[in-house]
């Protein structure tokens, strides 16, 4: 057979054009004035290392020195993750009421790579995912790319941010294929009850539907909180729950992230069996880290987790009282991970008219960069990072407080 083709005609594939992280699009809008005299300060990034305050403990280099120097991790680990790394996983996250095996575990390329797998196991072109709203963007991307609607509950910032229950099961229908439960949030900073999460999973049960709980920012709640994981609260929903070194580790380069199984009589039994499938496609993080996980997440000083916790709730008490005195803005208080929610009132700015060009102007006017709400679908509202310097923060507040005094009506 020929080819009848005269000239190049290229064309990039459907799922290439659906693939789109819809905060790119927003912050290509968010320029630095060329001409700006006052220093950069990023607030957008959920990337702990930025600013040098937050780093993984010594241990862990440590560990990774030692694992280089045996030169035996550096061949191909099981595309699924080594025994040891699996081990380590299952005896850190596994607890009486949700046990783990290393046979539950799947190690990925970061969480991102857990999600990606969770959501490809468990939807089907056609069927639907329940989302948070606000919520991480990476969840609405993967489900768009792969033709699985997307359909939001809502989440109350006047209920520190809590799922409206009643919504979420309305949303349920036939084509249902799970419910996605991120909890200690990004954007929200919000951290649920034992009870909230009891409620949810009621709604799960009910109707039949797994859930994928996105448990990245494990632990990492202020005090007051207790950070209770989704499977310890269910004998009946099965739950796919991801995690990695991220956030609680402070090293989003190292690309480490995990699935963890927690099966309910049974019901996940292929769903387990299509995750090594795909796990066989592309192999998990590198050999290295895998080898030094075991050190990392069993070893880590508990001096290194609660030094975490106190500089992030400092930064939160400085947010919080900085931000509050600000006309035109109004903060809800985060309980964990590393974010604060911050209401605009529009209708009082003179020149504002969206959370977009709101962070345009504070960006062009004072060089300060807060991602607008939009990103994660919850306009009128900019998500600031907590984790710079204190010197930094209090700058960028000074600076956010002169802006708006400048645009308040
Ligand atoms: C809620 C949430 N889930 C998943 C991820 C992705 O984590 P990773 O960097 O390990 O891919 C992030 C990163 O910011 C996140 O905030």
């Amino acid at each position: 057979m020929s080819s009848d083709r005269k000239k190049w005609s290229i064309r990039s594939s459907d799922v290439a054009k659906r693939a789109h992280n819809p905060i790119r699009q927003i912050v290509d809008k968010l320029k630095l004035d060329p001409k700006a005299t006052k220093e950069f300060i990023s607030l957008s990034v959920g990337d702990p290392t930025i600013f040098g305050n937050f780093n993984v403990d010594k241990s862990a280099n440590e560990a990774i020195v030692h694992q280089l120097n045996t030169f035996k991790a550096n061949g191909y680990p099981p595309a699924h993750g080594t025994l040891a790394a699996r081990q380590a996983i299952a005896t850190k996250f596994g607890v009486p009421e949700a046990p783990l095996t290393a046979n539950d575990v799947i190690v990925a390329n970061g969480c991102s790579g857990a999600l990606e797998m969770c959501l490809n196991v468990l939807c089907d072109r056609g069927q639907n995912i329940l989302l948070p709203r606000p919520g991480f963007p990476l969840y609405a991307s993967l489900a768009e790319t792969r033709y699985v609607e997307t359909k939001y509950y809502d989440l109350v910032p006047e209920k520190n941010w809590e799922v409206d229950v009643v919504q979420l099961e309305k949303l349920i229908d036939s084509k249902t294929a799970c419910i996605l439960v991120n909890n200690p949030s990004n954007p929200c900073g919000s951290v649920y009850s034992k009870e909230h999460l009891k409620a949810i999973l009621a709604v799960a049960s009910k109707h039949h539907v797994p859930i994928i709980a996105d448990e990245i920012y494990w632990d990492l709640v202020f005090k007051g909180n207790t950070f209770y994981p989704m499977a310890t609260l269910t004998t009946d929903v099965p739950i796919l729950s991801v995690g990695g070194l991220a956030k609680k580790w402070m090293v989003p380069g190292w690309r480490v992230g995990w699935i963890t199984v927690h099966d309910r009589h049974g019901a996940f039994a292929e769903i387990l069996e299509g995750l090594l499938n795909l796990s066989q496609i592309i192999l998990g993080p590198n050999s290295v880290i895998q080898a030094a996980l075991p050190e990392i997440l069993l070893k880590t000083p508990e001096s290194y987790y609660a030094g975490n916790i106190k500089q992030l709730e400092l930064n939160t008490k400085i947010s919080v009282d900085a931000v509050s005195k600000i006309p035109g803005l109004s903060p809800v208080k985060p309980q964990g991970a590393m974010y604060m929610m911050v209401g605009i009132d529009i209708p009082k700015f003179k020149d504002i008219s969206s959370d977009v060009e709101f962070s345009q102007k504070l960006m062009a006017e004072e060089s300060v960069l807060c991602l607008p709400g939009e990103c994660f679908n919850y306009p009128n509202y900019i998500r600031i990072v907590i984790t710079p310097t204190v010197d930094r923060l209090e700058e960028a507040y000074k600076r956010m407080a002169l802006f708006c005094a400048r645009h308040h009506k």
